[in-house]
């Protein structure tokens, strides 16, 4: 019984968190990941976790550049570690795809 409650309480810390850290995404990619960030990269909502994954770890290593904004993707990578870019991946991953009417 108390490893069910903790387990259930690890897994509102970590939603928590992701949607926290989310918060710093929101005003370029949209607060349901809708945007095109600056009008330049693709819409996030739903992408594959290993995807992002990998993304963001190349972008906070200086090693992406898709659109030629690559460094201010870096900028906001800079102070994460490896587990907050799991949890966004995560995060982004179960967002719901909402229906837009652009
Ligand atoms: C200041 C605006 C801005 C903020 C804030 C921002 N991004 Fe980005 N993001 C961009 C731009 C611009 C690109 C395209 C960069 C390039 O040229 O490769 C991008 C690209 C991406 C991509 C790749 C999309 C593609 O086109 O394949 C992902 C994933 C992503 N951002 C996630 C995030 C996450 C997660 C956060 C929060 C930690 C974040 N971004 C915060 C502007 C932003």
């Amino acid at each position: 019984m108390k490893k069910i409650l903790l387990i259930i309480l690890t897994t509102i810390v970590v939603l928590a968190n992701s949607e926290e850290l989310y918060k710093n995404c929101a005003g370029c990619h949209g607060e349901n990941g809708e945007l095109s960030a600056l009008g330049q990269s693709k819409i996030i909502v739903g992408q594959d976790k290993n995807l992002s994954i990998k993304q963001l770890t190349a972008y906070k290593n200086g090693e992406l550049n898709k659109y030629g904004l690559g460094n201010i993707m870096q900028l906001q990578l800079m102070a994460l570690s490896k587990n907050n870019i799991q949890e966004l991946a995560e995060y982004i991953s179960k967002m719901p795809v909402k229906s837009f009417s652009n």
